[in-house]
């Protein structure tokens, strides 16, 4: 009785079998949190509290894209951070995960593909597969900073073609997860080009735009409404709470819809929304307080995240044979180590000797290289310890 979209019979890989038995020891630092409610941060509780105890609980008013303040208060947050949006533009959704599955409802038929940045987010395989679509990868290139590889982006057009797909999207992750690289404006620009000539849809997910390191006008922000992308017949900007206000539990994201053929991708894009109805009216209603709130959650992260990319440089400065990759942004860091080990040996010997958690660089598809990825959002002093750990453990093998 299940479809043929996903393997379901997964099993447990030996790293999940390793950091169970751990866990179950205790004592286990975990520098894997990217739950931004478990990392000891002070929420605005109460206003928060009280922003949605204001919003109506006894009225419904189903609207596809969403009450349309709630679509000017996503709008109102993109002119904050000088960008224009036109409310009317703006899609919203359950989650940036949900978003994903609308777009693609909308891209893709069946057995259609979808080109992918590795590295990057590792969800894609299953987002993709549940909508019927295939993943094909792109790849990004490392030389001291991070580049779409545009000849590997070729190739995955071929690939496709060769397997008889259609390539009807294209996914940037921007900054993307792990690496923390922007896409840059010229890239866009390429990008956009590309799209226009193979009719691809152009989905960026920007869930970790609000967390550069540094400004650089260089880079996109908002791809549905950068000029560079001005060529692509079909852009689509992904937001949402749960990253750009560390609020996962309140379910709600957005997409903006840009590109040549905005008002067809809207119109399309209406059934599917008007099919799941799927955001809630109160998280809706108090959207413009929960923005506002949002900004102070944001702030404590960006200055977590800071806090422990410093402390890890200054870790890893003192620990043989490792470096920290350079990054613009986001929540993750990737550590280079001696290849004297795979990633996955040094991850499970970190989880079974040193009884710190981190994952190692294939769950993300790096290569070239042995990595592993920690996230920087655990509470100073677990990192500064799971580091310490780290470390320690890095010492003692390598000796
Ligand atoms: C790159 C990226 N996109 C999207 C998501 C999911 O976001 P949401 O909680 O809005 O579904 C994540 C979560 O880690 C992510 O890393």
């Amino acid at each position: 009785m299940r479809s043929a979209r996903l393997d379901w019979t997964v099993s447990e890989n030996a790293l999940a079998g390793v950091t169970r038995a751990a866990a179950a020891r205790g004592g286990l630092l975990d520098l894997t949190e990217t739950n931004p409610t478990r990392v000891g941060l002070a929420y605005p509780d109460g206003a928060l509290s009280a922003a949605l105890a204001r919003a109506p609980f006894a009225t419904y008013e189903p609207a596809p894209f969403g009450l349309p303040a709630a679509r000017a208060a996503v709008a109102a947050d993109y002119a904050r951070a000088g960008l224009r949006v036109d409310p009317a533009r703006v899609v919203l959704t359950a989650s940036s995960s949900e978003s994903y599955g609308f777009l693609f409802k909308l891209c893709c038929d069946p057995g259609d593909a979808v080109l992918v940045p590795e590295p990057s987010y590792p969800l894609f395989e299953y987002l993709t597969r549940l909508e019927g679509a295939v993943p094909i990868g792109y790849r990004l290139a490392f030389d001291g900073v991070w580049h779409v590889d545009f000849a590997s982006l070729t190739e995955a057009l071929v690939a496709a073609a060769r397997d008889g797909r259609r390539a009807r999207a294209l996914v940037v992750v921007n900054p993307n997860n792990p690496t923390g690289s922007f896409l840059k404006r010229d890239e866009l620009a390429r990008l956009a080009a590309l799209a226009a000539r193979h009719d691809l849809a152009l989905i960026s997910d920007e869930v970790f735009a609000p967390y550069p390191f540094a400004a650089d006008q260089a880079r996109v922000v908002a791809a549905a409404v950068d000029d560079a992308g001005g060529e692509a017949p079909a852009i689509f900007s992904l937001g949402g709470l749960s990253k750009a206000c560390g609020l996962p539990q309140l379910k709600l994201g957005w997409i903006v819809v840009g590109g040549r053929q905005a008002p067809a991708s809207l119109a399309a894009l209406e059934l599917v929304a008007d099919t799941y109805l799927s955001v809630a009216t109160p998280v809706q209603a108090a959207l413009d307080d929960l923005l506002t709130l949002g900004a102070e959650v944001r702030a404590a992260l960006a200055a977590r995240v800071t806090g422990n990319r410093t402390a890890l440089a200054a870790a890893l400065t003192a620990a043989c044979g490792c470096s920290l990759l350079p990054a613009e942004g986001g929540w993750s860091a990737i550590i280079r180590l001696p290849a004297s080990h795979s990633d996955e040996a040094w991850a499970a010997g970190l989880a079974a000797e040193a009884a710190v958690l981190v994952q190692p660089g294939y769950f993300f598809d790096l290569r070239g290289g042995t990595f592993l990825v920690v996230s920087l959002l655990a509470a100073p002093e677990i990192f500064a310890a799971g580091l310490a750990r780290l470390v320690a453990h890095l010492e003692t093998v390598l000796r």
